[in-house]
């Protein structure tokens, strides 16, 4: 059976942090894809050699959580729950401490929390890989399960068109890097004010013209989705937001993904959706139940893609 070797763009993660989608080059963002779809079909086995992954979550976690635990025990590691509320994080320990002395019992942390920049600061202090499980501006674990199910959809992702829509946040990030690393056309639809951020749209889009991808940022949502071989939506509100839900909802009065939306893209297009969803606001009950619906096997490869990452940043090739 094959070893981690033999996905050579892999060699160079070994110790490192994912915490945005752009901290991976495209050579890489395809081995791991491919190294996911081998351990999907049993192609590969791999044994991390009794690793702990420690899990700091600041914010709710149904799928990032319990994958990231069976990812681990299927590469014969384990995890642990630090959560704020079991540890010192919640009663304030500094994250220079927490860090360094975490790197000390533990092989890696994948922290969700609120701002990049405690992210960023985790990582600067500890001596081991720091992963992104979802922060205020992206969800690399999740863009990556996202495309591996395109992937699977189509049998390669370059020159397809993903249309995003929705609220230009952290899983629209995420998509926009990931994407255009991977030569994806991406488009995000949205209400005006409710753009990605401007210097990620700025990033991505000189990442994916490197790439022979594009991104586009669309106020219409026929306009977005229309040829589109995969739509994509998220919640109006994310987590931390809360306080705008009834807001954000008149204002996005109109960009539900529904089945007469999927009708305007390609006739070939999956629907995915990032769960939690909730049906009846960003999308349709008929379009996450409907034949086109991908929604299920994306949940299901959150564990292969963090399988994949784990096993290129802990083990030895
Ligand atoms: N999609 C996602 O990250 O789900 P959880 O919030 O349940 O982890
Ligand atoms: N954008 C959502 C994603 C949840 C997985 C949030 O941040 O709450």
């Amino acid at each position: 059976m094959a070893a981690i070797s033999a996905y050579p763009p892999l060699a160079e993660l070994r110790g490192r942090d994912l915490l945005s989608s752009a901290d991976l080059s495209g050579e890489q963002t395809k081995a791991l894809l491919l190294l996911a779809s081998d351990l999907k079909a049993g192609r590969i086995h791999i044994d991390a050699g009794g690793k702990t992954l420690g899990l700091i979550f600041s914010k709710a976690s149904t799928r990032t959580r319990v994958s990231f635990s069976v990812a681990m025990a299927r590469l014969g590691g384990q995890t642990i729950d630090l959560n704020p509320q079991v540890s010192q994080v919640g009663r304030g320990e500094p994250v220079a401490d927490t860090a360094r002395v975490l790197s000390r019992y533990v092989d890696a942390l994948a922290i969700r929390t609120f701002a990049q920049d405690e992210l960023a600061e985790y990582a600067s202090w500890a001596s081991i890989p720091v992963i992104n499980a979802l922060t205020d501006l992206e969800h690399p674990c999740q863009a990556l399960a996202d495309y591996l199910t395109l992937q699977e959809a189509f049998g390669s992702v370059e020159g397809l068109t993903l249309s995003y829509v929705g609220d230009g946040n952290n899983v629209a990030h995420s998509l926009m890097f990931c994407g255009a690393l991977l030569g994806v056309n991406v488009r995000i639809g949205c209400p005006v004010g409710f753009e990605p951020d401007a210097a990620v749209t700025e990033h991505s889009s000189l990442l994916a013209a490197a790439h022979g991808g594009s991104v586009m940022v669309l106020h219409e949502p026929e306009a977005a989705v229309r040829g589109a071989h995969a739509l994509y939506t998220d919640v109006w509100a994310s987590m931390g937001q809360e306080e705008e839900k009834a807001e954000r909802q008149k204002a996005f009065a109109g960009w539900c993904l529904t089945e007469e939306l999927v009708s305007e893209a390609d006739s070939s297009a999956i629907v995915l959706h990032c769960l939690p969803a909730y049906r009846g606001l960003e999308i349709s009950a008929g379009a996450m139940e409907g034949k086109s619906s991908r929604i299920f096997d994306q949940a299901e490869n959150r564990l292969h893609a963090q399988q994949a990452l784990l096993a290129a940043l802990l083990v030895d090739t």
